[in-house]
């Protein structure tokens, strides 16, 4: 067998050569939240692999004495998280300058990192969890530290590739080539389930990364307050005839959720000028969101929630108001109370409702927890009790007129696993989709991603407040707002955005973009870099976006040709993201909904205000876009089919995107009836 000594000497960067001393275990800074023990249940052989996968990165001279702990953490926690190997107090995305690195794209994606691992930013920052419950970054400590490494050696001729945390090498590549290549779950389809991810993830092979906590893009919860104020403002418009120009003054949101992304939702009703209650089972989160100024006031009483809800609808004024609770209580008290409730919703983390993140009815958060810790039996029934009740008394509040929407979190799903086939449109399986519609299907894929809509965002690298204000102001003059009220609404909201005090974390911003409007920002930015108007800037988007994510519950819920099952669209994605030489390409299983539910990818690229970066931009950019409006084209997608040929208009050049032939209904119905019918008389 080789000698450990023989392959240490084999590598030139490992623990060894970061640590002397094995480093003492960090104190944990109190008031941090953790995850909740991921249930142990592997076999006494999974064990031993377990172990013997985490002291892979570990030299030999330590196992004696790591072994033991590992062990400890895995039987305790259901992970190895490698606790030891955190860097001590607080992590924080620095300006770029501050870090080591060979250049700027390995410096500015440590930047990216220590942001997702930020006290502030991220969920359980000591589980490298960055939101959704199971989002991270990576799986344990030793990777993180390796990570950082190789990004400070990596140099313009090489790539890092990562696979689920892991940081596979530096291989040799050209500077055109991206810098980081992430790929987070994939798993292969036959084991791609539960059971098989849940011992992956435990062994030590699978890293779940939701969208962006493993593509390194998270910027905090205003990553999504601009999407969620865009779904309520557009959901009001679409489903309670509110005028076009106009918002939701009046009107009352109730959902759930205060974490990390569902965290966004006080702040997004109150910039739509509409009243939300946000229920939510643990009190550390309403904390954050009061501290932050994103919640206005709190209540653990829903009579009490629902009148100051009617105070401020009665003065047409924005509030946002938590209510420490369940949210099944909470509809309970609407239901038989009769109380009216416009748009309603739910975040909570139902892609993994029985890993924690879907709180029972009848039990608080920390019986919850302790109900995880100490094992699943029981556990499930009160999960899928929760869920039956929480059905019906949408179905109750629905048929009195509320619009309810699912909140891209599997929830209909989760209510289908928990029983109910009633709530399928065909009565069985959710093949033809569900009674209540999702977000995407209904709102946010019509109205903004057939146009290319999508969650454009930037991070000033520099850490500069004045860096953030100049880059919102060159956004706001390259966007038109006469030409259609997405762009009004983007528009205000770029012209709002410092007033609406967004930032947590980096120095970053969201702003709705179609592919020309993004590629034409970049374009600007990177000439700001170029004159020295910034420093560099880091550009991305969420994965969830109109060409980035297959997922049949959300992204492409409004894909009607029987594709939303496949997964081309985004893979192709992430692949010509990565033949472009966008500077970081990741793509994921599961992102969002949970395992096997979705595959989606994102980028990153770094503006060094270089010529190369402008042509990065003007081939990439709109290709990252273009590409899911093609798909949604194909798909029929009315508005999809419009902006494909506006977009030859406009830019002609070297694309060509293939438009389906769109067949007579009456023609086809009829043949199809008439076959079917003979079909029958010959049976
Ligand atoms: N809509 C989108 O664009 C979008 C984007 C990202 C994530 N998501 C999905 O939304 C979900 C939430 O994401 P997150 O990052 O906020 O997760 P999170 O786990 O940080 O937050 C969910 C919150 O719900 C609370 N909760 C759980 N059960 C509850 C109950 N019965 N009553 C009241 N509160 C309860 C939890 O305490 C937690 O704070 C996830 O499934 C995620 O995948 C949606």
């Amino acid at each position: 067998m080789t000698a450990n000594t023989d392959i240490a000497k084999a590598m030139k960067i490992h623990l060894g050569t970061l640590f002397d001393e094995l480093p003492p275990m960090p104190e944990f800074v109190a008031g941090i939240r953790h995850a909740p023990t991921r249930h142990f249940n592997l076999s006494p052989k999974d064990t031993e692999l377990a172990l013997k996968n985490a002291l892979r990165y570990i030299p030999e001279k330590w196992h004696q004495r790591l072994a033991p702990e590992f062990l400890e953490e895995l039987t305790t926690r259901g992970r190895i998280y490698g606790y030891r190997f955190r860097p001590a107090g607080p992590i924080k995305g620095r300006p770029v300058d501050e870090y080591n690195g060979r250049c700027i794209e390995g410096k500015a994606f440590q930047v990216m990192i220590d942001n997702n691992l930020d006290f502030e930013v991220a969920l359980y920052p000591y589980e490298l969890v960055t939101y959704g419950e199971t989002g991270q970054v990576c799986q344990n400590w030793m990777q993180y530290r390796l990570i950082t490494r190789h990004l400070e050696v990596l140099t313009r001729e090489q790539t890092l590739v990562m696979a689920s945390g892991h940081p596979v090498g530096l291989f040799a590549s050209s500077p055109e080539a991206p810098r980081v290549i992430i790929t987070n779950a994939l798993m292969v389809g036959c084991f791609d389930d539960q059971e098989n991810w849940h011992r992956a993830m435990a062994l030590g092979v699978a890293n779940y990364g939701q969208m962006t906590a493993g593509g390194w893009m998270y910027i905090g919860p205003q990553g999504i307050v601009h999407g969620t104020c865009s779904t309520i403002l557009n959901a009001g418009r679409a489903k309670l005839g509110i005028p076009a120009d106009q918002d939701l003054a009046g009107r009352l949101f109730v959902t759930s959720g205060l974490g990390g992304m569902s965290g966004a939702q006080g702040k997004a009703v109150v910039i739509a000028n509409g009243v939300g209650i946000i229920a939510e089972v643990d009190y550390s989160r309403i904390k954050t969101r009061l501290d932050q100024g994103w919640i206005d006031q709190v209540t653990d009483n829903p009579a009490e929630a629902f009148a100051a809800a009617a105070d401020y609808q009665r003065k047409h004024r924005g509030r946002a108001i938590a209510f420490y609770g369940n949210v099944v209580d909470l509809l309970e008290h609407a239901v038989h109370h009769d109380v009216h409730i416009d748009l309603l919703s739910d975040q909570t983390s139902c892609h993994a409702v029985y890993e924690g993140g879907y709180c029972p009815q009848g039990i608080n958060f920390e019986q919850r927890t302790e109900l995880l810790r100490s094992g699943h039996a029981g556990f499930k029934e009160m999960v899928d009790a929760t869920l039956r009740r929480h059905y019906e008394l949408i179905k109750a509040l629905s048929d009195r007129g509320t619009y309810f929407f699912d909140y891209g979190n599997s929830f209909l799903k989760a209510v289908y696993d928990a029983g109910i086939k009633d709530i399928c449109k065909n009565g069985e399986n959710p093949l033809d989709g569900f009674i209540f519609q999702s977000y995407v299907e209904d709102i946010m894929g019509p109205i903004l991603f057939d146009y290319g809509y999508g969650p454009f965002r930037w991070v000033c690298l520099s850490g500069r407040d004045e860096d953030l204000a100049k880059t919102d102001r060159a956004a706001m003059q390259c966007i038109d707002p006469e030409r259609r009220f997405q762009d009004r609404d983007n528009y205000n909201w770029i012209r709002d955005a410092f007033k609406n005090r967004l930032v947590v974390g980096t120095k970053a911003r969201i702003l709705y973009q179609d592919a020309l409007g993004r590629m034409k920002i970049a374009l600007k930015f990177n000439e700001m870099v170029r004159t020295g108007e910034t420093g560099p800037v880091m550009l991305g988007r969420d994965h969830h976006d109109t060409g980035g994510t297959d997922s049949p519950f959300r992204e492409t819920a409004n894909i009607h040709d029987g594709s939303n099952i496949m997964a081309d669209m985004a893979t192709h994605c992430f692949a010509g993201n990565a033949a472009r030489g966008m500077s970081l390409v990741a793509l994921h299983n599961g992102g969002g909904v949970g395992i096997g539910k979705a595959v989606n990818g994102g980028f990153g690229l770094v503006l060094d205000g270089s010529e190369r970066v402008d042509n990065v931009i003007r081939r990439a950019i709109p290709w990252d876009v273009m590409g899911g409006v093609a798909r949604r084209a194909w798909a029929r997608n009315e508005a999809s089919i419009e902006t494909c040929i506006r977009y030859k208009e406009l830019r002609g050049g070297s694309d060509h995107i293939t438009l389906p032939y769109l067949a007579d209904e009456r023609l086809v119905g009829n043949l199809v009836e008439a076959a079917f019918a003979k079909r029958q008389t010959e049976k």
